[in-house]
């Protein structure tokens, strides 16, 4: 079974300009990196280790969600949907929701990790042996088309979990929104993962760990930078920054240079001032009233909010308005 060829529709990018999009980036007053770089080989075990730190609440938060409340939220969702997921990655949350819907006709999972998709198909393939399960290798952010399963669905339902929303800045977020609308079709529905406003002192430990992990995730887009530009950055003279900016409502994780240097990227000198800094990610935090009402702006009406003890993480259901 390992062994069998899997049909993975492919709508990746060929190639991202990883040195353009450096010294753009680079170039921009405040200067900025951007954040889908972070996972080349050596971040994305970076990542997973982060999922695992005592002190990133996140991921667990969602799976004890998912695992307590799955009989209850696969009730909600109904028999015969299908599912689109989007960025599920390795599929373990998916797995908490597949376990439990009722004959789901087909599971679509849009990824841009083609090692992910593949090897989520074929395990969920063995798993759950009646689904048909349609992989679609594709950056989802950017335009893409969706296959059309053999058995018609009652309903589109469209996954996006993990909290990937927050990232996006909040118009761009609602533009995304927005673009679900139209996967998910009138009538279709939304489940979707977003981190809740929380606890200053939780929010900062999440994002800078003792250990240490996230730092070494951040600084690995300057360790890529130099092993695929040869950019000459100084690691040593770099250090991971994350902090809460209580006004704009999110965690901003910046690169901060430790003494005056320059850098080198194609044919573009860059110099640095002692304390300058480079910003790589945000991760919006939103209260739920919040969400709802840029979800609500976004044609979508609000159905459901599973949350858990502490309200630290919020599964959401919204149903696409009738825009007719
Ligand atoms: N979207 C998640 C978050 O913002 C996961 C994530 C993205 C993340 N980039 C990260 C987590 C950097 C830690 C560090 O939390």
């Amino acid at each position: 079974m390992s062994e069998e060829k899997i049909a993975v529709l492919d709508l990746a990018p060929a190639h991202e300009d990883f040195q353009e999009q450096v010294v753009a980036g680079l170039s921009q007053t405040p200067r900025m990196l951007p954040s889908k770089f972070f996972y080349d080989e050596i971040g994305s075990a970076l990542f997973l280790k982060i999922c695992e730190l005592p002190e990133y609440y996140v991921t667990r938060t969602e799976m004890s969600i998912l695992r307590a409340r799955g009989p209850e939220i696969a009730r909600t969702l109904g028999r015969g949907i299908e599912l689109i997921g989007l960025g599920t990655g390795a599929g373990t949350k998916t797995r908490l929701l597949l376990d439990h819907l009722d004959a789901p006709v087909a599971y679509l999972p849009v990824d841009i990790s083609r090692e992910q998709l593949a090897q989520s198909t074929s395990a969920f393939s063995r798993e759950f042996p009646s689904l048909q399960i349609l992989p679609v290798c594709a950056d989802y952010l950017e335009p893409f088309d969706l296959p059309t399963p053999l058995r018609t669905p009652t309903e589109k339902v469209v996954y996006f979990p993990g909290s990937t929303i927050g990232n996006l800045e909040p118009q761009e977020a609602q533009a995304f929104l927005e673009k679900i609308t139209t996967m998910a079709e009138t009538d279709g529905r939304l489940l979707i993962g977003v981190d809740l406003k929380k606890e200053k002192a939780i929010l900062e430990h999440a994002y800078d760990d003792e250990a240490g992990v996230t730092a070494k995730f951040n600084l690995n887009l300057l360790a890529r930078a130099n092993r695929e530009l040869k950019a000459g950055f100084d690691l040593a003279r770099w250090h991971h920054h994350a902090f809460y900016n209580d006004a704009a409502g999110r965690i901003e994780m910046h690169l901060v240079s430790e003494a005056k240097q320059a850098a080198r990227v194609g044919e573009q000198n860059f110099a640095f001032e002692r304390g300058e800094h480079i910003i790589t990610e945000f991760s919006y935090k939103y209260s739920p009233s919040e969400f709802i009402a840029m979800a609500d702006s976004a044609g979508m009406r609000f159905e459901k909010l599973w949350t858990d003890d502490s309200q630290w993480f919020g599964l959401f259901l919204f149903a696409v308005k009738d825009r007719a």
